[in-house]
C-alpha cells in the first residue's frame, strides 16, 4: 500500500536525494550500480528522511554520456536491470513514501537511438526532420556554435553533405523542437513514464530547446545567446504541460543552463503553467574567473552572496528555485567551498545549512550526506568522463597546456569529481560493489563512509536528517522573506528570513578562522533560541555572535 499523500505542493516542503545509479549501488560484481541496488538502500534513504529521489537517466544507452545520450526512452538499460526492477523501485520507494522523479532528456537523442539511424544519410527518412540539419556555409561547418564539451557543435553528415547540430557530444544529435513530431513524440514519451506511476520528472537541459531559426554566426561567443532560453521555449513548456505535467500532477524540475531570474521567474511562475521549478548555476560559477571553467581558481565569497540574494529575492512570491551545491556535473562541495582537510565535517555542514534554511526545494547529491570528498586524480587514466577528456585533448594537445597544470584544473573541475563510487563501508570496493569499479574510489573510503556515519550521532548524516525535518517543522524555512545581513562581510554569510510570525536566521563563517558578526538590533533576543549548529550551542542567544572555524548556527525567533 502506497504511503504517499496527494498533497499538490508536496515539494514546497520536502527534501530530494539525486542518484546517479552507475555510482550509487551495485547489487553484484560488474563494478557499475544499478536498480537492485538503489532498492537495498531504500531504508537508508528512509532513515535520512528525504521524500524523493530523482534518478537520473536509467534508459537504453550506449552510455558515451553515461545515460544523457538515449537510444531508447521506453527500455530501461540491461546493465542497470529490466523494466521489473524498475516497477519494483517504484513500488520499494513508495511503500517507504519516498517519490520517484525521472530525469528525462530531449534536448538531444543518442545517435544510436533509431530516429537518428533512419535519419542519418537520408534526407527522404521520415526521421530526418527530427533533428537540425543545414548545409556547409563557404565550403565547411554552417556557424561557429560551440559543442559544451569543447570544438565545434556541428558534425557532418558525409552521405548527404549537411551538417548536424549537437550542442553537447557529438554523439548527442539535438532534436528539432520546430517539428510538431517532435513534441508530439516528447509528450509520448513523458506520459508513458507517468503512467506508470512516476511522480515527477526533472529536465535536462530544458531551456536548450528552442533555437534560433537562422542559426547565425555568434561574434561574441560560443553561440549560447541564440539557443539559451530560445524564442519559443516558454511556449513548448507550456505545450508539455497542459498536455501531460498538470495531467498527471507531476512535479517537474527544468535544468536551465546560463539563464536569467526573469525567463526563470516565468518558467517556474506560480500558476504552475510550465514548471514546478527550476535549477540555475550561477550560484557555481564562483570559481570560474571570467566565466572561464577550464582554470584553477579560489571561489569569490562576495560574488556568491550577491548571486543567493539575487536569486533569493527575485524568486520570492513569483516563482520557485531547486537549492543544491552537487550534482554529477559539480565537484565535491566540502572540497570546493569548504576545507577537506582539517574541518571536513564542520565545513560539510556549514555548507549544508547555507542552502538548506533558504527558500526553495533542497536537492542532496548522493554522498554529499556524509560529507565525501573529491578524490584527487593525479593521471589522466583515472578520468571517464566525456568532457573531462575533450577538454584534456583540446587544451594539452591542441592548445599546449602543460599536463600538470591541466591535471590541476581536472582535480578541481572534472565532473568525474562527483562520479566517483558511493563510499557505504571500509570493504574493499567500499560496499559499492563485489568487483573492480567503473570509476576509481577515494581514497578515504576507510574512514568516509555511510557506515561510519549512520555509527556517530555527530556526523554530517544526521545534521543533514536535521536539516530536512527543520524544512517540515518550521514554517518560515518555507514561507519567509529572504534578507542579506552582511553582503560585504568578507568570512560570514548571515541571512535573514522573515514571515508573518517567525523569523529565522542562519549564520555560516565560510572559512577557517574565528569570525564575529553582530545580530540585527531591532530583534527581541529574549525570544530567540538556537535550533541547529556544527559545534555545542548553550544559553541565551546574545546579539554579538562569534563563529568557530566553518561554524553555522541557526537561530529561531517567534513574534
Ligand atoms: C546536463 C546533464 C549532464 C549532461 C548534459 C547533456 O547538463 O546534467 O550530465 O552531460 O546535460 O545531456
Amino acid at each position: 500500500m502506497s504511503v504517499i499523500t496527494n498533497d499538490a505542493n508536496w515539494w514546497k516542503t520536502a527534501s530530494i536525494y539525486q542518484i546517479y545509479p552507475k555510482s550509487f549501488c551495485d547489487s553484484g560484481s560488474k563494478g557499475t550500480g544499478d536498480i537492485q541496488g538503489i532498492i537495498s538502500k531504500l531504508d537508508y534513504l528512509q532513515r535520512l528522511g528525504i521524500d524523493a529521489i530523482w534518478l537520473t537517466p536509467v534508459y537504453q544507452s550506449p552510455m558515451i554520456d553515461n545515460g544523457y545520450d538515449i537510444s531508447d526512452y521506453y527500455a530501461i538499460n540491461p546493465d542497470f536491470g529490466s523494466m521489473d526492477d524498475f516497477d519494483q523501485l517504484l513500488a520499494e520507494a513508495h511503500q517507504r513514501g519516498i517519490r520517484i522523479i525521472m530525469d528525462i532528456v530531449v534536448n538531444h537523442t543518442s545517435t544510436q537511438h533509431h530516429w537518428f539511424q533512419s535519419a542519418l544519410g537520408d534526407k527522404n527518412s521520415p526521421y530526418r526532420d527530427y533533428y537540425i540539419w543545414k548545409d556547409p556555409v563557404d565550403g565547411g561547418i554552417p556557424n561557429n556554435w560551440q559543442s559544451k564539451f569543447g570544438g565545434s557543435a556541428w558534425e557532418l553528415d558525409e552521405k548527404t553533405g549537411q551538417y548536424f547540430l549537437h550542442l553537447f557530444a557529438k554523439e548527442q544529435a539535438d532534436l528539432n523542437w520546430e517539428n510538431p513530431q517532435v513534441r508530439a513524440e516528447v509528450k509520448e514519451v513523458i506520459s508513458f513514464w507517468a503512467e506508470k506511476g512516476v511522480d515527477g520528472f526533472r529536465l535536462d537541459v530544458i531551456n536548450l530547446i528552442s533555437k534560433q531559426q537562422d542559426f547565425p554566426n555568434d561574434d561574441q561567443g560560443d553561440g549560447r545567446r541564440f539557443y539559451t532560453d530560445g524564442p519559443r521555449v516558454h511556449e513548448y513548456l507550456q505545450e508539455i504541460s497542459e498536455a501531460v505535467f498538470q495531467q498527471y500532477g507531476s512535479v517537474t524540475v527544468g535544468e536551465m543552463s546560463s539563464t536569467t531570474l526573469e525567463h526563470c521567474q516565468q518558467y517556474s511562475s506560480l500558476d504552475n503553467k510550465e514548471l514546478s521549478m527550476v535549477f540555475n548555476f550561477h550560484h557555481l560559477k564562483v570559481d570560474y574567473p571570467n566565466g572561464e571553467k577550464w582554470t584553477k581558481a579560489p571561489f569569490d565569497f562576495i560574488q556568491l552572496k550577491q548571486i543567493f540574494n539575487h536569486w533569493q529575492t527575485g524568486l520570492n512570491g513569483k516563482g520557485w528555485g531547486a537549492l543544491f551545491w552537487c550534482n554529477h556535473d559539480q565537484p565535491r562541495v566540502v572540497s570546493r567551498l569548504g576545507d577537506d582537510k582539517h574541518f571536513r565535517v564542520e565545513s560539510a555542514k556549514m555548507l549544508g545549512a547555507s542552502v538548506h534554511m533558504m527558500q526553495g526545494t533542497p536537492y542532496i547529491y548522493q554522498g554529499e550526506e556524509i560529507g565525501m570528498t573529491n578524490p584527487g586524480y593525479t593521471s589522466i587514466e583515472q578520468y571517464r568522463d566525456v568532457e573531462s577528456t575533450n577538454m584534456y585533448d583540446i587544451m594539452v594537445n591542441e592548445q599546449g597546456v602543460p599536463h600538470d597544470e591541466m591535471m590541476a584544473i581536472l582535480a578541481q573541475k572534472s565532473r568525474d569529481n562527483s562520479r566517483t563510487p558511493m563510499q557505504w563501508n571500509h570493504e574493499e570496493f567500499a560496499g559499492f560493489s563485489k568487483g573492480q569499479p567503473w570509476l576509481q574510489i577515494a581514497n578515504n573510503y576507510t574512514e568516509i563512509n555511510a557506515e561510519q556515519a549512520v555509527a556517530d550521532t555527530n556526523s554530517v548524516f544526521y545534521f543533514y536528517q536535521q536539516l530536512i525535518k527543520l524544512r517540515k517543522e518550521v514554517e518560515v524555512i518555507t514561507t519567509g522573506d529572504y534578507t542579506d545581513l552582511y553582503p560585504s562581510h568578507t568570512a560570514i554569510f548571515g541571512y535573514q528570513r522573515q514571515s508573518q510570525h517567525q523569523t529565522l536566521i542562519c549564520l555560516n563563517n565560510y572559512y577557517g578562522d574565528e569570525s564575529e558578526c553582530m545580530l540585527p538590533s531591532d530583534l527581541d533576543l529574549s525570544t530567540a533560541t538556537y535550533l541547529l549548529g556544527n559545534y555545542p550551542l548553550q544559553g541565551e542567544v546574545s546579539q554579538r555572535q562569534v563563529l568557530k572555524p566553518y561554524e553555522t548556527r541557526i537561530i529561531l525567533f517567534q513574534s
